[in-house]
């Protein structure tokens, strides 16, 4: 084992050599393959499991002689300095090591999850936390991560909804290239940055049912204009990685899935990272039944290009023999290991091969606190405030009861995927709470349920009472951090076990009653959402929950995230999202008839004849870009720069946003547009802009955007990129459901 930390790099001489006559990277790498034997070449395309066990031990041998490209899972700095001296000073060519792990929002410093942080609609706030997270990784010798997860989705059910930046592929993008440069940051050869991963190429988040793993079907045209946007603005951004998704997409399974990845991906965006399979995924092909055995699953996902296996040793068990016996032509391998080595030089590994904790900031200092506060301040979405029952004032409360199996759970907070999430770290919401309350408020805190799947109604009595005596009840429910992320899809999205019961119980104590969620996915609230005052939707907020949480509820900000997903009323309004379609007979208010309000002989066409569900109607519970505030925003005079902008040109849309209330806040104003006619059917509404602004009581502020016409382009019947002159209407507003209008007309250019 390594003792200390080798802060200089040691080359392989052979190599060393080769750099010193060759300036250029590409030279650089040309040289190196030259000098690679198949095996060798073989050997970078192979990425291993390196965690739970004595790996140094274990995988020794391989990394000297070259069959090991890249390790997943193993996070003692020690451990992973020990293997690079071996991969650098003791394999015949001495290339440095990917280290892998998914760091997806953050290390020992957790972030809200994904979606939490997408409800900030702050860039600058998602950077920030993968800066964060990036440099608490490096600190064990991780220098590729596997984020941005930056999948679509418009399913609750899915788990993963947790991990994604939710339904809207504009949101989507601008978050997805604010992760990319925050994880990677300016200089991929600086100390603290890493390699992401935009994932899961292509399509995972249209999964059926929203079970995890399941088919997609996605038409090439709604892959285009919706799936694949994030990922090209992620390439554009100069992701180093991709990884394929384990998902079949129209019967061809991502991971050998040549239309994505040679023709969209290599021959479209000129796409020069690498990809990456997802764990297993390429062995797994042949249980999708693309193919018979890993030998024809090894073929057709080099073949389709994927450059590395992760964890699957399908790609070490057979490219040899598929390429000696003239099956794969070998400049696939060629290409795939350029690929590989290139990042390896971006991310100077070749110079730095070695990782000094000590040169990196502290885990948890006060910045990176700092930056998963805010995150989780800005990530929670008040979705109800009757009758201003919030904020709260330590001024007028005597006593709070404090109930639920959320309060006080400092790994729950943290939501799915923290392998490396230090749960003692964790400020809870009741800590919060009591910290700022300090003795000016007595808290009575009921726990009330084990977990927030426990049916047990028994321990009711107790919260009931201490509600009974409290002026205001926080009731603190939501889904523990297992039940979503991968594989932790549920087909019932409403709060589990007895939760709407506890709600019920303690709203009959008359007391306000006040519900913050923490959930890893948006939840059907129609059955509580009646039985309380006010609800603030936290998601898993990470490791600052908790103060966020409670200076929230004392009024010390305001609320002021938005919904990044839309929230149906009923599970079966699913696929609910609002860039929905218009279809051919379009509900209105006036056509919407309810269930127990029909005749039972009316004859058919009694109906609205329109497109709704007799039991739900067709609007949402919360509709996307939803989120109310402290302070009361307006928007007015909405008016466009031009009425006519000639294709090529832009043009501005402005509105006047005015802080009515009394407190200073954050608003996200929001631009939508809708293409009136197209040469395939436009959504009612897209998103095209957004900004957060910070508005002061009584002020009124010019929000403008500007729009090119690039920015209104889509893909059409033939699936290719265009612009059309034509009749748009344009909303600016503070949700997707703004009615605030204008419009203006795209014009042929000279
Ligand atoms: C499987 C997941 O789908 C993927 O997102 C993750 O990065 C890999 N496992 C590695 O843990």
């Amino acid at each position: 084992m390594l003792c200390g930390y080798l802060l200089v790099s040691i080359m392989s001489t052979t190599f060393a050599e080769s750099r010193s006559v060759v300036p250029h990277a590409e030279e650089q790498i040309a040289a190196l393959l030259g000098q690679m034997t198949l095996a060798e070449k073989i050997g970078q395309m192979n990425q291993v499991h390196a965690g739970d066990m004595d790996a140094v031990e274990v995988l020794g041998d391989a990394l000297r002689a070259g069959k090991i490209g890249s390790i997943i899972n193993q996070v003692d700095v020690a451990t992973v300095n020990e293997l690079q001296r071996i991969a650098v000073e003791e394999s015949r060519l001495g290339i440095p090591l990917l280290v892998g792990r998914d760091v997806i929002h953050g290390f020992k410093t957790v972030m809200p999850i994904p979606i939490g942080q997408a409800a900030t609609w702050n860039p600058d706030v998602v950077r920030q936390g993968a800066r964060v997270a990036a440099r608490e990784a490096a600190k064990s010798g991780i220098n590729w991560t596997f984020a941005p997860m930056i999948d679509i989705t418009r399913d609750p059910r899915w788990g993963r909804i947790a991990e994604s930046p939710g339904e809207d592929p504009y949101l989507a993008s601008r978050l997805a290239v604010a992760m990319v440069e925050g994880f990677q940051g300016d200089d991929l050869t600086a100390a603290g940055t890493i390699a992401a991963c935009a994932k899961h190429f292509a399509g995972y988040g249209e999964a059926e049912s929203g079970r995890d793993y399941a088919t997609t079907n996605i038409p090439e045209n709604e892959l285009r204009n919706v799936h694949l946007r994030p990922f090209r603005a992620a390439v554009d951004a100069g992701v180093l990685t991709l990884m394929a998704s384990f998902s079949d997409l129209n019967g061809v399974p991502a991971t050998g899935n040549e239309f994505l990845m040679r023709q969209v991906l290599r021959d479209e965006w000129g796409f020069n990272g690498f990809v990456v399979s997802d764990w297993n995924s390429i062995h797994q092909l042949a249980i999708h039944g693309l193919t018979a055995d890993d030998k024809s699953s090894a073929l057709e996902a080099a073949t389709a290009g994927v450059d590395m296996d992760m964890a699957g040793r399908v790609y070490a068990g057979h490219l040899e023999e598929l390429v000696e016996d003239g099956t794969l032509d070998i400049d696939v391998i060629d290409a795939a290991v350029i690929n590989i080595l290139r990042a390896k030089f971006r991310l100077g590994l070749f110079e730095n091969s070695y990782t000094d904790p000590d040169t990196l900031p502290p885990i948890a200092n006060p910045e990176a606190l700092a930056t998963a506060k805010t995150a989780a301040l800005q990530s929670v979405v008040m979705l109800k405030n009757d009758n201003k029952v919030l904020p709260l004032s330590t001024d007028r409360l005597e006593r709070v009861a404090v109930v639920g199996p959320l309060a006080d759970a400092p790994y729950e907070q943290l939501g799915t995927w923290i392998f490396d999430g230090d749960r003692e770290l964790s400020v809870t919401a009741l800590q919060g709470i009591r910290d700022l309350v300090g003795d000016q408020v007595q808290v009575d805190y009921v726990r009330a349920m084990k977990m927030s799947r426990s049916t047990s109604t028994e321990p009711f009595d107790e919260a009931v009472a201490a509600a009974g005596r409290s002026d205001a009840v926080l009731l603190f429910l939501g889904e523990e951090s297992i039940l979503s992320g991968e594989a932790h899809s549920r087909a019932d999205i409403n709060l589990p076990g007895a939760q709407a019961e506890l709600v019920r119980r303690v709203r009959e104590t008359g007391k306000p009653v006040i519900a913050v969620i923490m959930a890893g996915r948006p939840l059907t609230l129609t059955n509580i959402v009646d039985n309380v005052d006010a609800i603030l939707f936290a998601w898993h907020p990470g490791t600052m929950g908790g103060p966020a949480i409670a200076e929230l509820l004392f009024g010390l900000e305001s609320p002021s995230g938005k919904l990044p997903v839309t929230f149906p009323r009923m599970v079966g309004q699913i696929p609910i999202y609002h860039s929905q379609k218009n279809t051919g007979k379009p509900p209105t208010p006036e056509k919407v008839v309810h269930i127990d309000d029909i005749d039972a002989r009316a004859p058919q066409t009694s109906l609205g004849m329109a497109a709704f569900h007799l039991d739900a109607g067709y609007t949402p519970l919360f509709p996307f870009g939803f989120g109310l505030s402290y302070a009361e925003f307006a928007y007015g005079d909405i008016r466009v720069s031009a009425d006519e902008i000639p294709v090529g040109g832009t043009i501005t849309v402005s509105a006047d946003l005015t802080n009515h209330g009394d407190v200073a806040a954050d608003e996200v104003a929001q631009l939508y547009v809708r293409d009136l006619v197209g040469n395939v059917t436009r959504p009612v509404r897209e998103l095209k802009g957004f900004r957060r602004l910070r508005v002061a009581p009584g002020e009124t502020v010019t929000v403008s955007f500007e729009l090119h016409t690039d920015d209104l382009a889509f893909y059409g019947r033939d699936n290719t990129l265009m612009v059309e002159p034509g009749d748009f209407h344009a909303w600016v507003g503070g949700s997707s459901d703004t009615g605030l209008r204008t419009a203006f007309r795209v014009v042929a250019g000279d």
